[in-house]
């Protein structure tokens, strides 16, 4: 090919491609079917109205249980932040555990049911800093969860975690909001803190999402400038549920997330 070119032209230009742009444009190409979906907030107030929450699940996340000590490394009495945290049994698994939790979730219906399905009773007052928001406090244990947008919360409102535990988040968020929740769960990270992200794989043109579809190669372009990645765990986690949805694999990965020392 470049010799017919060459017999064609005076001039041979040679294009060189870096690799970080090829990447990139394989990224792009992966995320095709899903990039222009977005969930508005309303339409997560609905399902949670409606009960449509198949996502919640009622016993601790396997994936958090097992993971666990790579998480804490040894630490007691982390703080662990909670994206998008719903009603989450393992924000008590870790409170038990003597852990602080601090989680951000719109619906104020998944908040409430939060606290009253784990017999806690909890305050409820406004943040100043976010018009509209309010934070609930339990009365016993250390877990306060904010009921906002998530891109309204910083580390100026909540401070920086030792930990994060990130399901259902990053895979709920709208594809086109991924660079910028990147950007804050960074900004929310201690310099000690251990991230624990969870991410599906699966074919993307069979199921509009959410969740959404999250490769390996994203993870890697958006904490990857700032924080070492280790996947920790890979597992087949297709079920009739997800064969419902037209689904003919499904691939759950967990990856630990750290901030690079400088
Ligand atoms: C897929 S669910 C996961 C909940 C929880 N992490 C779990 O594993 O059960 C996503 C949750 O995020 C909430 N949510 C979606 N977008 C949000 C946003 N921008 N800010 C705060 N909460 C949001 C939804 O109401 C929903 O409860």
């Amino acid at each position: 090919m470049i010799e017919a070119a060459a017999a064609a032209a005076d001039h041979i230009i040679v294009v060189f491609v870096p690799e970080s742009s090829r990447a990139q444009a394989n990224i792009t190409s992966m995320l095709a079917p899903q990039a222009n979906r977005v969930m508005v907030l309303g339409e997560w107030e609905e399902r949670w109205q409606e009960n449509r929450i198949g996502f919640h699940q009622p016993v601790v996340h396997k994936m958090l249980e097992s993971n666990i000590d790579k998480v804490l490394a040894g630490r007691t009495g982390v703080r662990f932040f909670f994206p998008l945290c719903g009603k989450a049994v393992d924000m008590k698994w870790l409170a038990d555990q003597g852990h602080s939790v601090v989680g951000v979730e719109i619906s104020e219906m998944a908040v409430k049911q939060f606290f009253e399905e784990n017999n806690m009773t909890y305050s409820e007052e406004p943040v100043p800093a976010i018009p509209g928001a309010k934070v609930f406090k339990s009365s016993e244990k250390n877990i306060s969860l904010y009921q906002c947008d998530l891109y309204n919360f910083s580390s100026s409102i909540g401070g920086q975690f030792g930990a994060i535990w990130d399901r259902g988040s990053l895979v709920a968020i709208n594809p086109k909001d991924r660079e910028k929740y990147a950007a804050l769960i960074i900004s929310l990270m201690a310099k000690d803190c251990r991230y624990l992200l969870d991410t599906l794989l699966y074919n993307p043109e069979l199921y509009p999402g959410p969740p959404f579809f999250v490769p390996d190669a994203q993870v890697q372009s958006l904490f990857g400038k700032s924080c070492d990645i280790e996947l920790l765990q890979s597992v087949d986690a297709l079920t009739d549920r997800h064969r419902g949805w037209g689904l003919d694999f499904l691939t759950e990965n967990v990856h630990l997330i750290t901030p690079k020392s400088v």
